[in-house]
C-alpha cells in the first residue's frame, strides 16, 4: 500500500484552483484518486474541461476528472468571469485536452471511493461551490463519513466577504451544500480569506515561477497575472490573494497555517446576509466547535514551497 496520502480534488478552475491542482499533482506526499468538477468560477462544462487542460499540462494525463453538479443544490449559478474570465482560466493557453472525462458523475465517484477505500484513510478538497460534497452527504451522509477530513477554501471571518459584503464566493454560491459540510461532523479545515488574503502574488513571486524555466512555472505567471488585476484593483495591494493552493500546502506543511478549533454556522435564510461564514473566533456562543477555521499564514514559507514542489512539473 502506498503510503502517501491519498486526496480527491473538488474544483471549479479558476486560475488558483489550477495552481492548487498543479500543486498536489507535483508533491510526492500526495496521490490524487481523482478530479471532481463543479459548477463554479464559470458553468461546469468549463471547469471541468479546465480541470482536465491542467492535468494535460501537468503530464498527468492518467488522472480521472469527473463532471459533478452542473448548479448549487437550490439556487440558481452564479459565477464570476469578472475575476477569472470567460473560459475561467484567462492567461493561459486554452486547448482541447487529451485527458478524458470520465462517465461516471463526480459525486458517485466521491462515494465509491470513500466506500472501497479503508475509513480515514481518503481526504475530500473542495476548492469551489459546496455543491459535490452536499449532495454526497445529502444522499449518503454514512459513506461521507469514512472521510478522513475535509480542507476547504470558503468563507471568512475578519475579512467578512469577497463577493458580497458578508459573504466569500464559494460559500454564497452554494451556502444549502455548506451548512450540509458544516453540520455533517466529518473532520473539517477551513482555509478562509483571512488567511488567503495574506498569501498575495507579489511581482517578485511571480518572476520566481517564470525563472523555473518549466512549461508549468511559465503557465502560472500567465495565469496568476491575468487573475491578480482585479484584485489589485479592488484592494489597492501590490499582488493578489492565491486562495485555493493553501488547502494543498495545509496537507504539505501544516504548520504554514494557524488557527482555532471552533464553532462555525451558515447563513442560509438572510438574503442580506446569505453565505455568511458565522465563525465564533471568540468563544462567545456555546455551540459546539465543528470546524478548524485558519487564521493566519506565513506567506514566504506557503510561496517557498510552492515554487520548489512546481519545480519538479515539466
Ligand atoms: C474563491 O472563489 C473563487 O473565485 C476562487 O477560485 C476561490 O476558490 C475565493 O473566494
Ligand atoms: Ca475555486
Amino acid at each position: 500500500m502506498s503510503d502517501k496520502r491519498r486526496i480527491i480534488i473538488d474544483t471549479d478552475p479558476g486560475q488558483d484552483d489550477a495552481v492548487a491542482i498543479l500543486l498536489a499533482l507535483a508533491s510526492e506526499e500526495l496521490e490524487v484518486l481523482g478530479i471532481t468538477a463543479v459548477a463554479g468560477n464559470v458553468p461546469l462544462t468549463l471547469t471541468e474541461r479546465n480541470a482536465r487542460i491542467i492535468c494535460d499540462v501537468a503530464g498527468r494525463t492518467d488522472v480521472p476528472v469527473f463532471a459533478g453538479c452542473h448548479h448549487p443544490m437550490t439556487r440558481k449559478l452564479v459565477t464570476a468571469e469578472e475575476v477569472h474570465g470567460k473560459t475561467g482560466l484567462d492567461g493561459m493557453e486554452i486547448f482541447e485536452p487529451k485527458t478524458p472525462l470520465q462517465d461516471m458523475h463526480g459525486v458517485d465517484f466521491i462515494l465509491q471511493s470513500l466506500a472501497e477505500h479503508e475509513p480515514g484513510s481518503v481526504t475530500l478538497c473542495p476548492l469551489g461551490p459546496l455543491t459535490n460534497l452536499g449532495e454526497a452527504i445529502a444522499r449518503d451522509a454514512a459513506t461521507m463519513q469514512r472521510a478522513a477530513e475535509i480542507v476547504l477554501m470558503g468563507g471568512a471571518y475578519f475579512e467578512v466577504g469577497n463577493v458580497t459584503p458578508a459573504a466569500e464566493f464559494n460559500i454564497y454560491v452554494d451556502p444549502e451544500a455548506a451548512a450540509h459540510v458544516f453540520s455533517s461532523g466529518i473532520k473539517t479545515t477551513v482555509m478562509p480569506l483571512d488567511v488567503t488574503h495574506k498569501i498575495l502574488t507579489t511581482p517578485e513571486r511571480i518572476a520566481a515561477f517564470g525563472a523555473l524555466g518549466n512549461t508549468c512555472g511559465a503557465a502560472i505567471v500567465g495565469m496568476t497575472s491575468f487573475y491578480e488585476r482585479f484584485d489589485r484593483h479592488k484592494y489597492k495591494q501590490d499582488g493578489a490573494p492565491l486562495h485555493d493552493p493553501c488547502v494543498i500546502a495545509y496537507l504539505l506543511e501544516p504548520g504554514i497555517f494557524q488557527g482555532r478549533f471552533i464553532n462555525v454556522e451558515i447563513e442560509t435564510r438572510s438574503t442580506l446576509t446569505r453565505g455568511m461564514t458565522v465563525a465564533d473566533w471568540w468563544g462567545v456562543t456555546n455551540r459546539l466547535p465543528n470546524a478548524t477555521f485558519m487564521g493566519d499564514a506565513d506567506a514566504d514559507r506557503f510561496f517557498a514551497l510552492l515554487t520548489r514542489t512546481i519545480s519538479r512539473l515539466p
